[in-house]
């Protein structure tokens, strides 16, 4: 899966610009607050329908502008063609438009479009709040295991009505125990989907980290949100006191983490910041290989600053990894002499400046 050509308007500084990249390398170099950054988030606003700048979408819109569009033609990995738009207005009126028609959810866009963001601040997926972490494993899921998504909808709507109950009790306690075996029910279905696909990233994740860096010992592990020996429905009725004093359920998948640990310690709190860096980039790296065994198409890479933090022979390890996973990546530095050479002859690079918002392309493999 590859974005043949994109259209971006209105977007951070960006001027109006059609891009054609290469369905495997693209690198974007140019000077700080020239606009890099900004490509990538119009490609994320076009897969994931938000940015990952700001929680708010008014800032990606350009000074002056009514509204930020983003346009773009997706080659499927069986040969079909998606066409993609998203624009976003002022007044926080969004239209998501697949293949001409008004698309419902984001949900969509994220099914055509998937997408794997590596940036300055991936490090929170080790030092960030569990949610950061859960984010990461159910991307995995929702894109290997189609029953995912609507096992997680029942799950939610079942915790809000706990939720509800735990606050205002208004349920009599026959319904309220029909709806706890739904919430029961919906969070083993969704822990055994997210407990297979850590089974199968572990190995994946292992082998993809030491062929980036030496890190004796480090572990990956999973916590489903409640203790692995009892039921939920057991956990539940013994904290239920604790969860009407406080107002919400406790346990249940909803608190869901997976655990990075070097020897006896939190590997967030003992790595360095590069070595951090390219534990993520290791994680990210795994999921695309596994997107790539399940579903023969493939995810594309947001790599920002793909260079800080990493000395030559950890930025070169990770290009190479990159290249082997045979997906569109794009990769933002300032300096692209650093990332020029050593990609593979049969490799197409595209390479594009940016500079004050404007885009040129200025090497391309077809020529
Ligand atoms: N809504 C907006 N409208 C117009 N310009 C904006 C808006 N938001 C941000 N900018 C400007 O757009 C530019 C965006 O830069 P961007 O973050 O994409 O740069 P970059 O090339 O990634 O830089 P760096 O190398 O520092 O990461 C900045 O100069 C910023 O001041
Ligand atoms: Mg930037």
């Amino acid at each position: 899966m590859a974005l043949t050509r994109f259209t971006i308007t209105a977007v951070r500084n960006l001027q109006p610009v059609t891009l054609s990249p290469s369905p495997r390398i693209n690198i974007l170099s140019g000077d700080n607050g020239s606009g890099k950054t900004s490509v990538l988030e119009a490609i994320h606003l076009l897969g994931l329908a938000r940015s990952f700048r700001s929680t708010r979408l008014m800032p990606v819109i350009q000074h002056e502008q009514p509204a930020c569009t983003v346009f773009g033609q997706v080659q499927m990995a069986d040969g079909r063609q998606a066409n993609l738009g998203i624009s976003r207005d002022r007044q926080g009126e969004f239209q998501i438009r697949i293949d001409g028609q008004n698309a419902r959810s984001a949900s969509q866009l994220a099914e055509a479009l998937p997408l794997q963001l590596i940036n300055p601040d991936s490090f929170r997926l080790l030092e960030g709040a569990p949610k950061i972490r859960r984010q990461f494993l159910d991307w995995g899921v929702f894109h290997v295991e189609q029953r995912f998504l609507s096992a997680w909808q029942r799950l939610q709507k079942a915790l809000r009505q706990r939720n509800s109950w735990l606050r205002h009790g208004t349920l009599d306690a026959a319904s309220q125990a029909a709806w706890d075996r739904e919430l029961c029910l919906a969070s083993d279905e969704i822990d055994s989907y997210r407990r297979a696909y850590i089974q199968a990233l572990k190995p994946v994740f292992e082998k993809t980290l030491s062929e980036l860096v030496e890190l004796e010992g480090l572990t990956l592990s999973y916590y489903r949100g409640w203790d692995k020996d009892r039921a939920l429905s057991d956990v539940l009725s013994s904290t239920l006191q604790r969860d009407q004093q406080i107002g919400h359920t406790q346990a249940g998948p909803q608190r869901a983490d997976l655990r990075l640990r070097l020897g006896q310690h939190n590997a967030a709190e003992i790595l360095s910041r590069g070595q951090q860096k390219l534990v993520v980039c290791a994680l990210r790296i795994a999921q695309g290989h596994l997107l790539n065994e399940a579903k023969h198409g493939q995810c594309i890479y947001l790599v920002d600053d793909l260079p800080s933090e990493l000395d030559e022979h950890h930025r070169r390890a990770l290009c190479r990894l990159l290249e082997d996973l045979h997906c569109q990546v794009f990769i933002t530095c300032v300096d692209h002499e650093l990332l020029r050479e050593g990609w593979r002859t049969d490799t197409p690079v595209t390479m594009f400046h940016v500079e004050h918002g404007g885009i040129t392309q200025t090497h391309d493999h077809r020529e």
